[in-house]
């Protein structure tokens, strides 16, 4: 594989999703070494530009989740240096880390996603609830992991909701709460893999329910009708390209109790464990993790 060079993985760096990334990034090292890739674990925690810059590597493998690494920053960083990189180019990964913009494109051009207000202090948190009503998803605007997020059932929940997610971020974003079904498309190379349903018997996909429980469901077949998986397919596709996002990435969504499709969130560098969602759609579509890596660091072009 020497066709790939001297492979830099980027990995951990200092978001909140550090552990997540730590554990992405040594499953890529790993899956690349059994290929033959002269791959290379960079911890973006520590000072790492210049080893970027003087490290004799081809390109970067990107396994950081979260600010500071899926949110443009290090994308910015690796074209200055000239470095080829997996996933997406600059603009899109600061969107997709944004979900106000986001929603704010997606609307611009028609694809459909929940009503929300930004919150920026306390106060906002009134009109929010007047203009949406109960219950509302509380979140950070720039977060992952579900960190940060609650979903508020009573006005009185509303203000500690607001000021666990401003903790995280600045702007707070208050979003309809969809009823309904979640969903989870993978996108590979500028096509949608199967989608995945997600179920959980706690309230939302939360932190706990992606990492630690074990009673989190993954329904793949989606057991949705063919014509209707290949519809949220083309609408994951749409929104990951309204976003100008590409190589590789994963679209969020929800289905509510009339079958109407609402878009909550992209991400452009989701989780690569062998636990992950992407490679599990990978596999359901013959795509084995090995050969996901392989194709995700393709998409640097070389
Ligand atoms: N408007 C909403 N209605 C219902 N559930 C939501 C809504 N927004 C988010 N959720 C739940 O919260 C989870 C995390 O939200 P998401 O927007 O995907 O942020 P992130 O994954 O970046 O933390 C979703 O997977 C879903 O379970
Ligand atoms: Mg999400």
């Amino acid at each position: 594989m020497s066709r790939f060079g001297k492979v830099a993985v980027l990995m951990g760096g200092r978001s909140a999703e550090r552990e997540v990334s730590l554990r992405s990034g040594g499953a890529v090292v790993a899956a690349l070494r059994r290929q033959r890739v002269d791959a290379h674990p960079i911890d973006t925690g520590n000072e790492y530009l210049g080893q970027l810059a003087r490290g004799g590597f081809s390109c970067a493998f990107i396994a950081l989740h979260g600010r500071g690494g899926e949110d443009g920053t290090i994308q910015g960083a690796l074209e200055l240096l000239g470095l080829p990189y997996t996933g997406s180019g600059v603009l899109a990964s600061a969107l997709g880390m944004d979900k106000v913009r986001s929603k704010q494109l997606w609307r611009g051009v028609g694809l459909p996603t929940p009503a929300f207000r930004v919150m920026r202090d306390e106060g906002d948190t009134e009109a929010a609830l007047d203009e949406l009503g109960l219950p509302l998803m509380i979140k950070p605007v720039r977060e992952g992991s579900s960190l940060g997020a609650t979903r508020v059932a009573e006005k009185d929940q509303l203000a500690a909701a607001f000021r666990e997610a401003a903790a995280l971020d600045k702007e707070v974003l208050a979003e309809r709460w969809i009823q309904g079904k979640e969903l989870t498309v993978s996108i590979l190379d500028g096509e949608a893999l199967p989608a995945i349903g997600l179920e959980t018997p706690r309230g939302f996909y939360d932190y706990a329910a992606k990492y630690q429980a074990n009673d989190t469901r993954y329904l793949l077949p989606s057991g949705l009708p063919a014509a209707r998986e290949q519809e949220l397919q083309a609408l994951s596709l749409a929104a990951f390209e309204a976003l100008g996002a590409s190589g590789w990435g994963r679209v969020d969504l929800m289905l509510d109790q009339a079958g109407a499709p609402w878009l909550l969130e992209i991400n452009t560098v989701p989780g690569l464990t062998d636990h992950s969602l992407v490679p599990m759609a990978a596999k359901a579509a013959g795509i084995d993790f090995d050969a996901l890596v392989l194709r995700i660091l393709e998409t640097t072009g070389l």
